[in-house]
């Protein structure tokens, strides 16, 4: 095909980019890059680049790029059945198989799942569901949601303020009222340096312990968390931390979301984080690696002590006042089933698993030493390379410097290697395709090492 030389004017002049730097990218001043096509860990831009994709997108694209097996199940749902909704009652042979696929994986206590298109939409969904509740259970004062500093559940106006990040709080009037954070579980950024992981865990438990009790148990409906921290840092919790935040949980009658949109379908090596973790959710947020991307599909897993009080609340109110018009689509579903027999059959999350522990083991090995790098990090299939300024002192470079996003930029120009900057603070994250190789883990680690020294020395 032509390349269509005002694609780049086009671009500028009509597309209003997500988290991008608006002014910039429509005045030119920074790159654009248009994706062409992609094959397995390897996406290539229509100049005929051909790019190492170590964060699979937006760690999303979990079984690799170009599986003909999706899009063939794509293309057969849209000839026999593009649409249909799933209201009253409704659905497809697509939609129903992967229902009963994902509790088939899910953990025992699950009892359903409710459909949307994205991560953020499905966490809107159970912010919407935890407030019906507690409304049936006649607790209409319990309903103020826990997140954490540093946690992404989306960027709408309640998963906006569910995320604990400063550049989706700034001037959007966030967070809306009844959300409120506490601390993350980030050893390597604790206040105390003096404290170990253990007597860490105790003071994010204890901070959890005082903020419900200065606002009252009895006005917070449920806490909501990543097993693993992701846009906030890819940072694995210390050992324990989950075990001390259900403690307290448990103890104030608080329900758990696990928003497993990152870690869902095997990142970690094991099928949920709730597992490889022991979270036990009342409700399981997914998204991403449930199509691997291939179609927009997120979904809500409820929990049968949830699903109880909902049959409730629509035997007391009629049904349920909740839906999109592409909940349950038939091509995401189909694309949804496809993905999961894939992982199935390829082994995949049993190589994100072995594969993951080796990218994190040789990151480790190859930079760990370095005088700016303050730590490696990750599980399974994500790993992140936190840089300071000095090690010893634990100092922290000035975010104006902007060295994260240098040595991403570095590694895509020397190397040819996607990795990303995180939004908070200097860290470069990992999230490659579980089919990534041992080959490809060495070429990444390679290639981070030499973008490293050329920015750091
Ligand atoms: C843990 C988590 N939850 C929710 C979301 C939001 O998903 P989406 O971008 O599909 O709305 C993301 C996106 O990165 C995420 O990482």
């Amino acid at each position: 095909m032509l390349k269509n030389d005002q694609l780049d004017q086009w671009d500028r002049e009509n597309f209003f980019h997500p988290s991008t730097h608006l002014a910039q990218h429509a005045r030119g001043e920074s790159p654009n890059r248009v994706i062409k096509t992609a094959s397995g860990v390897f996406i290539e831009d229509r100049d005929g680049n051909k790019l190492l994709d170590a964060f699979a997108g937006l760690y999303c694209v979990n079984v690799g790029y170009g599986r003909q097996e999706i899009a063939e199940a794509i293309a057969d749902q849209a000839r026999e059945l593009a649409y249909y909704h799933s209201y009253v009652g409704h659905g497809t042979e697509a939609s129903i198989t992967l229902a009963k696929m994902i509790l088939d994986r899910a953990p025992a206590n699950m009892s359903k799942v409710y459909f949307g298109l994205g991560g953020s939409d499905a966490n809107e969904t159970n912010v919407k569901l935890i407030w019906y509740y507690n409304n049936i259970q006649g607790r209409p004062e319990k309903k103020k949601i826990i997140s954490r500093w540093r946690g992404y559940h989306g960027s709408g106006l309640v998963t906006g303020s569910l995320t604990g990040l400063e550049l989706f709080h700034k001037k959007f009037d966030l967070p809306v009222e009844q959300v409120i954070h506490t601390e993350a579980p980030y050893y390597y950024r604790r206040a105390n340096l003096d404290q170990s992981e253990e007597q860490f865990v105790a003071h994010c438990a204890a901070e959890l312990e005082a903020l419900i009790e200065r606002e009252g148990a009895d006005t917070i409906a449920a806490f909501i968390g990543e097993p693993v921290l992701g846009t906030g840092g890819i940072v694995p919790p210390p050992a324990g931390y989950w075990q001390a935040i259900q403690a307290v949980l448990k103890k104030h009658d608080i329900l758990l979301v696990a928003d497993e949109v990152v870690t869902g379908f095997g990142r970690l090596g094991s099928m949920f984080g709730s597992d490889h973790y022991g979270i036990e959710a009342d409700i399981i947020t997914i998204a991403k690696g449930l199509t691997s991307a291939y179609a927009p599909l997120s979904g809500s897993i409820v929990s049968d002590k949830v699903w109880k009080v909902l049959e409730q609340g629509t035997d007391e109110n009629g049904p349920i006042g909740h839906g999109w018009t592409y909940s349950a689509h038939p091509i995401g579903a189909a694309a949804g089933v496809a993905n999961l027999k894939l992982i199935d059959e390829l082994n995949l999350v049993g190589n994100a698993g072995e594969v993951g522990a080796y990218l994190n083991a040789t990151m480790a090995e190859a930079l760990s030493g370095h005088a700016h790098v303050g730590e490696v990090r990750g599980e399974g299939m994500l790993c992140a390379v936190e840089f300071v300024k000095d090690k010893d002192s634990r100092t922290f470079f000035d975010a104006a410097d902007k060295i994260g996003p240098q040595i991403s930029a570095k590694l895509l120009e020397q190397d040819k290697v996607i990795a990303r900057a995180m939004p908070q603070g200097d860290i470069l994250g990992f999230a490659p395709p579980f089919c990534l190789s041992r080959a490809e883990a060495d070429q990444v680690v390679a290639a981070t090492l030499r973008a490293v020294n050329a920015v750091l020395g």
